[in-house]
Order: structure tokens, then sequence, then C-alpha cells
């Protein structure tokens, strides 16, 4: 039986893992932790992570052929394959701080490997690291080997959170990268086969190693791209009187571009792309490239104006002041369907309307209260260091209070700010919250998903992302 070791069980070790175990039964594999509380939310039947199909795929191969542990070196010891899933953050300290990617995690998880392995070793780099990462952990784990022989493979992972089950069971496409040497491809194979338990072999692509972890940075970039793009195009149309939704739809029907990933925003969030466009552009500076890293810079400004922009407009709309004003947050999650917060917009908006003095009241479909305040008194970067070590100090200020529905935050505020795009606030009772809240009623949705002519209707001021008002 093959084994497979996964260090790192969070949103992305935990989702793989299980769906390797579920789709490969001859396969042993062992998720393993140095987060004892995360180790035993796995083991529990309240998930750490919220994913549509996890639960049900989690119960079925707990206890057969996948487990949860915090025995990290004897599951690592056992493995014949080792997947790599920690966190990579930003640096927030020394070279490069703001911008390089933090592999204090990476490096201790690999010095970790070469001390206990006994037997040879395939390492997978599936968290996303700087291009040529598998150079320096390959140096570690040979340096350090005691004559036992390990293969880096990179193999990045494409999934999106809300729905990783879906993306994990049909890729678009796995990628393995792996030294171009006799047992660089033999390791390729080893880890093919394992995917080919249910992927197609045409979407299984193999290249060499720094292609591979290029990729994923490329990937991310890309994707933020076309999101600042249509963002930086929602702005002109507020200025013009065109309407985003038409223009994007309109862009979109050319085959070349796509109509997949172009909805206007408050500003994109979640803890990779920031994370990952700010590592290619310190690899471009690092490598004597000051226009690329100029060129994918733009895409963070760009992203950054957006949020401060959703403020501004909110701010100047409500008579250039929102200070002792209740205003609602419905949506705290970077994107519907995930509790995730890791640099959520809402952060920096409820950080810039607190800053103007507004009082906030918080509503999220998933987000905990704990979780919320946590955030909020945050710095910039440190949530990824990691968070499970940080306990929540609540700001303690009367400023914010966290609601349990869209009802109990809008009640007496003077304006709405719809932040996550999540299904329920399409529906809600608008005349009943109208009524209950002070007047002029302003609602300024950050993700579009109102019937902006519906709600004027009932009597509010409706300012949407990129349409005329
Ligand atoms: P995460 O923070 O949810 O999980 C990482 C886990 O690694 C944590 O539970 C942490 O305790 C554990 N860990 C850290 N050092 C360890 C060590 N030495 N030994 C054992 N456990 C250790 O992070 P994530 O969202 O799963 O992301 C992991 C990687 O995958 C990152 O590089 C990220 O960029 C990449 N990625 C994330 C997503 C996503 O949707 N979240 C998608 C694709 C790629
Ligand atoms: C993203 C990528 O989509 C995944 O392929 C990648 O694996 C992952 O990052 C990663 O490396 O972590 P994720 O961050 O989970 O996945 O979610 P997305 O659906 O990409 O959304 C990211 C942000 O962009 C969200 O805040 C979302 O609301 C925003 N967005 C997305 C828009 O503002 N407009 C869009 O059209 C699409």
């Amino acid at each position: 039986m093959v084994k497979i070791c996964c260090i790192g069980a969070g949103y992305v070790g935990g989702p793989t893992m299980a769906v390797i175990a579920l789709k490969c039964p001859a396969i042993e594999v062992a998720v393993v932790d140095i987060s004892a509380s995360r180790i035993a939310a796995w083991n529990s039947d309240q998930l750490p992570i919220y994913e549509a199909g996890l639960d049900e795929i989690v119960k079925q191969c707990r206890g057969k052929n996948l487990l949860f542990s915090t025995a990290v070196e004897k599951h690592v010891a056992e493995a014949d394959i080792i997947f790599v899933s920690v966190n990579t953050p930003t640096k927030t300290r020394g070279l490069g701080a703001g911008k390089a990617a933090d592999l204090t995690y990476w490096e201790s998880a690999a010095r970790m490997i070469a001390d206990v392995s006994k037997s040879n070793k395939i390492v997978v780099e599936k968290s996303t690291v700087p291009v040529k990462t598998a150079e320096a952990i390959e140096k570690i784990l040979t340096h350090n080997s005691k004559g036992i022989k390990y293969q880096i493979l990179s193999n990045p992972e494409f999934l999106a959170e809300g729905t990783a089950i879906e993306d994990l069971f049909n890729p678009d496409r796995v990628l393995i990268g792996g030294r171009e040497t006799a047992e660089g491809q033999k390791a390729i194979q080893a880890l093919k086969q394992v995917y080919a338990n249910w992927v197609p072999e045409d979407r299984i692509i193999t290249t060499n190693l720094w292609s591979a972890e290029l990729s994923k940075l490329a990937a991310n970039a890309f994707l933020a791209q076309r999101i600042s793009s249509v963002n930086a195009m929602s702005a002109l149309c507020e200025a013009t009187g065109a309407n985003i939704s038409q223009v994007a739809h309109a862009v979109g029907k050319d085959s070349r571009i796509g109509p997949k990933f172009l909805n206007a925003s408050v500003g994109f969030g979640g803890s990779c792309f920031q994370k990952d466009i700010l590592n290619l552009v310190y690899i471009c500076e690092c490598n004597g490239l000051p226009e690329v890293a100029n060129y994918w810079k733009q895409v963070i400004q760009v992203n950054d104006y957006q949020k401060n922009r959703f403020v501004n407009r909110v701010v100047s709309s409500m008579f250039n002041t929102v200070s002792g004003k209740k205003i609602a947050i419905l949506g705290f999650a970077f994107k519907k369907d995930t509790g995730d917060t890791r640099e959520t917009p809402a952060i920096d908006v409820c950080k810039g309307l607190l800053g103007d003095k507004a009082h906030l009241s918080i509503y999220d479909v998933q987000v905990t209260e704990e979780q919320i305040q946590r955030d909020l008194s945050m710095n910039k970067f440190d949530w990824d260091h990691p968070i499970h070590l940080q306990p929540a100090s609540p700001i303690g200020v009367k400023q914010v209070s966290v609601a349990w529905d869209a009802y109990e935050a809008t009640k007496g505020a003077h304006g709405i700010c719809i932040l996550t795009e999540w299904d329920e606030f399409k529906t809600l009772d608008y005349n009943k919250i109208f009524d209950h809240m002070h007047k002029p009623a302003f609602v300024f949705d950050g993700r579009n998903v109102v019937d902006a002519e519906k709600l004027r209707q009932i009597g509010f001021i409706v300012y949407s992302i990129g349409k005329p008002l």
C-alpha cells in the first residue's frame, strides 16, 4: 500500500487529501499538523473549514484510509510521498518584508523530513512557493540526507475556496513539475498515477520544476489582473454613465477573452492573490526586472484603489461624514460560500469607515464574532503567522458590534454596505429593512447583488459598483 503524508491540514491540505483518500482506496493518507486544535477539529463533527461536500467525504474515509494526526514525525517517517501544504505568508520583517514569501514554515518542515526519514521519499510542494524554492528544499534535504534519496516535485493547487471539492473532482488541469533526470521523471510518473485514479490523462500536465512553480504564481496573477481590469473599468463607468455589467458582458463575449471572472467588486480578497502577486513582484525585482515588477504591482494598486474608492463614496455620499452613524456591513467573508476572511476587502472597508468614526454593525452568514474582532484588531500581514497561534484580542471599541442576522444589523442604520455576495442578500425583505432605517437610507452594493431599481422604488439611495445612479 502506498502511503501518503500531507504536512499542513489547512484549506488545501485537508480537502485535497480527503479527495485523494476517496478516489484512491488503495492509498493510506495521513494529514498531519502542528496545530492540535486544527487536528482535533478534523477529527470531530465540526470540521475546521466549510466546503460543500467535504463533510461527507471525510465521514466516508476517516478511520479507513484517511487519518488526521499531530504525530507529524511518525507519519512523515512512514510515508512514500510527502505533500507539504503549509502556509507561505508574506514576510513581515527583514529582507523583502511586505513582499517576499516567508518560507519559515516550509524550511522547518523540510528540516524535519530530513531528520526523521529512514527511507527514500518523494517530497511534493503543494504550497504556493517562489520559483526556485525546490532548489533550496533540495539543498536542505540532500545536505542532511544520511544516504536517503529525495525527489522534489512541484504540484501546485488551483482549487478555489467555496468550490474546493468540485474543483478537486474535476480539475481544469493537474500540474506536476519535476527534475528532467530519470529519477525525476520516475517520481513524476508515481504522482501522476495517484491523480490518474480520477483525472483524465490529458488533463495532467508535466513540466520542469521551475515552470510548475512559476505557473502557479502566473495563474493567480492573471486571475487577479482580470478583476483589477474590470474594477478599473468600473471607475470609468461611474464617471461616464456606462454600465460595468453591460461592458463586461460585451467584452466577455469575445471567445478570446471569455465571460468568467469579470464581476466588478469592492476588490478581490482571499489568502493568495495579493500574497502571490507581491511574491511575484519581489522575484522580478530580485532578477533585475523592475518593469515587469511594476506591471504586476499595478494589479494590487488598483485593488487598493477600489477599496479606498468604495469607502470614499460611502463617506462622501453621506454628507461627508459617517461619524457616529450606524453602518450595517452585510458580508465579511472574502467571497460567498466560505467562512474565510483572510485578506477580505471587508477588513479594509471597515477600518476605513471606523477611521471616520462610523459605528459598524456586522453580519455574515458564516464568519464568527470572534473572527471579525480578531481581523479588525490585527495588523496587515499578521493574519497568516499563523492564525491559530494568535488569541483574539477584542478591539474593545464600542464602534463595532456583530449581529445575528441582516435585519438586526440594519435596524436603526443610516447606510448598508454589501461586501460579500451571499445569496441571501438578494432576497432580503428590503421593505422591512427600509422601514427600520434612518432616512435617507443608503445602500452601497460592493458586489452588485441587489436589484438597484427595485430598492430605489422602495426609497433607498443606491450606489452600485460601476453603474449609473
Ligand atoms: P492554512 O494556513 O489553512 O494551512 C496551513 C497549515 O500548515 C496550518 O494548519 C499550519 O498549522 C500548518 N503548518 C505550518 N507549519 C507546519 C509544520 N512545520 N508542520 C506541520 N504543520 C504545519 O493554509 P492553506 O490555505 O491551506 O494554504 C497552504 C498553501 O497552499 C499556501 O502556500 C497557499 O498559498 C496555497 N494555496 C491555497 C489555496 C486556498 O484556497 N487557500 C489554494 C491554492 C493554493
Ligand atoms: C483563487 C483562485 O481562483 C484559485 O485558482 C487559486 O488556487 C487560489 O486563489 C489560491 O491560490 O489560493 P480563491 O481565492 O479561493 O481562489 O477565490 P476566487 O474565486 O478566485 O476569488 C478571489 C477573490 O476575487 C474574491 O474576493 C472574489 O470575490 C473576487 N472576485 C472573483 C471578484 O471580485 N470578481 C470576480 O469576477 C471573481
